[in-house]
């Protein structure tokens, strides 16, 4: 359910000191606004996650003078404690860090790499075919984990220099070590992982009792983990990427049958790339460049938008819902022929990007008619996989902003924790195409620059994204969700911009997605009968489905920080100060 929390916020009308150090107009505009549900308000600075006690950590930090990035360093490694079916150490994500001070903004590429004995054809059958049980479900489909050296390295650059990376990790070593209660999210999760988690008895012996997951109310203590833990608190990176814990995790793969050695773990290297920007009806992003295609095809599909009035529209309506549809099947059909790895092929971003571009697919737009996806296999089912991917955003009194998603990939990843070490790794490898045209877990396609290669980062959907009005820090977005990453996080930002919804009715709004491949239009419930079938007139092949995706975004307005925590999933908190 949304959480509403409310921490500090009347103090905050209290003092009347607002974010920025400027006055906070009282009472905030939000609580005048007719809505079914308001945002989180704080006027100092806000964290917004999938895990209550992941949110309390990071605002603690905020509290004690640490800024944006002190905080999302802390949020990261305790998310990997609280949220263990998607929090990680054994995967990896990327960071987009907004720095007040100096106006600039960097997106941190944590992905995991694919080891260095890779080859292209590693998850095809001796008759060619794509082998999902090597990609998904062996050690093969591990990448080399990408979180440890990511956080550091955010925290190294753009740290506030308060707080060292012992300090931030000490909240985790505390709640791995005392446990936290099997609750909420994690009481949810849990059994459905039972099924690929009871293979590894590593696993067992900290998320089950007597085979079945352990029950609600019990305690989830994760000693091993603790350990690690402190290993990365004495010794940085080293203690995870060197050592013991290195030596375990390429065990524990190898013995699964993969092919991660000792060097590719100490060569890790987390990297800083230029953001993709863009802009939209007057407001500029800053999202996650390749090798996520979140970013390229967020700003695209919000360029081809652009010539429609989809406030004219409205929200939800059947006109509204075809147009973004049909904005997103381009996108999607791009993904699958342009994208990959940049630092070995070459992704044509600036293009992708180009308003002119947007004009030539948006012409092709038909407002009466769903354009019909070329060479569909026909019945190709939805993708289903539960991907386990999870986003947090974070502002602090400067102005300086984070946002952040990360993943093992599935729920629990490869759902194999290295023995010892109680680390759960990520089978992240599965987003490589293992051949042109397959299809990965989520349905979606690839080509040849999506390829396994030694050493190159697996194509992503991730999506953190930050929105600026004026120069100013405007939005702080993103989530899980695999294929419906990009469709999810654009539609939050349509609902905030074109639709003028507060930021809690904007994320907790049900969302559509189409991904060109398969040729549907899935729709959450909560969209009306009458406005499916309207689709259905125009063409779009409509399938209700699941909820997805857990946007846990800021936004500022009005001096005052919004926070919404996506209602989705149990245990999501936005918390301010
Ligand atoms: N593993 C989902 C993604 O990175 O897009």
């Amino acid at each position: 359910m949304m959480k509403s929390v409310w921490i500090g916020a009347f103090g905050a009308f209290l003092v009347g000191s607002s974010a920025f150090g400027q006055q906070a107009p009282s009472p905030p505009p939000i609580l005048t606004q007719a809505a079914r549900l308001l945002p989180v308000l704080a006027s100092k600075g806000m964290v917004s996650s999938q895990e209550r006690q992941a949110s309390a950590v990071g605002v603690d930090i905020l509290k004690r003078g640490g800024n944006a990035v002190d905080a999302a360093v802390a949020v990261g490694f305790a998310l990997a404690v609280t949220l263990p079916r998607a929090g990680n150490l054994g995967g990896g994500g990327f960071m987009m860090v907004h720095l007040a001070k100096t106006g600039e903004t960097v997106a941190i590429d944590y992905r995991e790499i694919a080891p260095a004995a890779s080859v292209p054809t590693m998850f095809l059958t001796a008759s060619g075919e794509p082998d999902p049980k090597l990609s998904r479900d062996s050690g093969l489909s591990v990448g080399v984990p990408g979180t440890v050296r990511g956080l550091a390295l955010a925290l190294e650059k753009y740290g506030s220099g308060k707080f060292t990376l012992a300090q931030l990790i000490e909240p985790s070593v505390r709640l791995a070590r005392e446990g936290i209660a099997v609750e909420e999210d994690l009481a949810d999760s849990l059994p459905q992982a039972m099924g690929r988690m009871s293979r590894y008895p590593s696993s067992m012996a900290i998320f089950a009792r007597d085979g079945k997951a352990l029950p609600r109310g019990s305690m989830l203590v994760q000693a091993d983990l603790a350990n690690t833990l402190e290993a990365i608190r004495q010794q940085g990176p080293d203690g995870f990427y060197k050592g013991r814990v290195a030596e375990a995790i390429v065990s524990a793969t190898r013995e699964a049958g993969g092919i991660m050695t000792l060097d590719d773990m100490s060569n890790y290297k987390a990297l800083i790339r230029q953001p993709v920007t863009g802009s939209y009806r007057g407001y500029t992003l800053a999202s996650m460049p390749p090798p996520s295609s979140g970013g390229v095809h967020l700003a695209q599909i919000l360029n081809i938008l652009e010539g429609f009035d989809l406030k004219a529209m409205g929200a939800g309506s059947a006109a509204s819902l075809h147009v973004l549809a049909e904005a997103m099947k381009p996108a999607y059909a791009d993904r699958a022929t342009f994208l990959g790895d940049p630092d070995r092929v070459k992704v044509p971003v600036k293009g992708l990007t180009s308003k002119a571009y947007a004009a030539k697919q948006r012409a092709k737009i038909d407002l009466a008619k769903a354009t019909k996806a070329d060479d569909i296999k026909s019945g190709d089912p939805l993708p289903h996989e539960s991907d386990q991917t999870t986003h947090f955003s974070v502002v602090d009194s400067e102005g300086n902003a984070v946002s952040n998603t990360y993943t093992l990939n599935f729920s629990y990843g490869l759902a194999l924790v290295a023995n010892g070490t109680g680390v759960l790794l990520n089978n992240e490898m599965d987003d490589f195409s293992a051949k042109p045209g397959a299809q990965n877990a989520f349905g979606l396609v690839g080509s040849e620059a999506n390829s396994v290669h030694p050493g190159a980062r697996p194509l992503s959907s991730m999506t953190p994204t930050i929105l600026f009005k004026d120069g100013k820090l405007f939005m702080v977005t993103g989530s899980p969700g695999g294929s419906r990453i990009i469709s999810t996080v654009l539609q939050v930002i349509v609902n905030v911009i074109d639709f003028e919804m507060n930021l809690a009715e904007a994320v907790a709004a049900p969302r559509i997605h189409h991904q060109w491949k398969p040729d549907a239009l899935a729709v959450e419930p909560g969209i009306s009968p009458d406005t499916l079938k309207l689709l259905a007139d125009r063409g779009q092949n409509v399938r209700p489905g699941a909820a997805s995706g857990s946007a846990n975004s800021i936004l500022l307005q009005g001096g005052w920080l919004q926070g919404a925590a996506d209602p989705r999933q149990r245990g999501t908190a936005a918390i301010g100060y």
